[in-house]
């Protein structure tokens, strides 16, 4: 396994349409040893998730793993999970609110509006079908991490761009509001 570099804001790469994953490409050692590295990569780095595009490979494939960290230390724990060429089958109209931030965008948090609720259909790394229904943090994380898969960063989610900040100035002025307001999603 491998630590991969990290696609940068600005890395056109970041931007494009990934494409699907076709079935025997799945399996391939190329690609199953990809997605053991973007394990690898995302736990190294403290991500919660990681998306091809954002290790230079232009692939529907994403991985998620939650935990608290010390960039999120607030983070629920969940299973690692995989997910190739998904498709969302439903999403609420009831969003939440949360602070994002992302290894492609270092150092910068931003207030992002996400679905509270989606459903969506993928498939796992061995090519089994996989059907999702997720809500509150999970389902936040997924948005962010397909939406890499579609060319799209929080920064173009956000619905005001004055929150926009990077971390050190986050930690000094909006994460003790945040905390005062009891963390929830507004
Ligand atoms: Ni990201």
């Amino acid at each position: 396994m491998a630590i991969l570099p990290i696609a940068k804001l600005g890395e056109p790469i970041l931007r494009r349409l990934a494409d699907p994953v076709g079935p025997d490409e799945l399996m391939a050692t190329g690609t199953q040893a990809l997605i053991d590295d973007m394990i690898e990569t995302m736990r190294s780095a403290n991500g919660l998730g990681l998306a091809a595009p954002q290790v230079f490979v232009s692939k529907q494939i994403a991985v998620l793993q939650l935990a608290p960290s010390a960039r999120y230390p607030d983070a629920p724990v969940s299973g690692l999970l995989t997910v190739i060429n998904p498709v969302f089958s439903d999403q609420s109209s009831e969003m939440i609110q949360g602070w994002e931030g992302c290894l492609s965008l270092e150092n910068l948090r931003g207030l992002v509006p996400r679905h509270a609720a989606l459903t969506l259909d993928a498939l796992d790394r061995q090519g089994q079908p996989l059907h999702l229904a997720v809500t509150g943090f999970l389902a936040v994380v997924l948005q962010h991490e397909l939406d890499h898969l579609w060319g799209k960063l929080f920064i173009d989610r956000m619905a005001d761009l004055s929150t926009l900040s990077h971390q050190r100035e986050y930690d000094r002025h909006w994460s003790p509001l945040w905390q005062r307001a009891g963390g929830a999603p507004v």
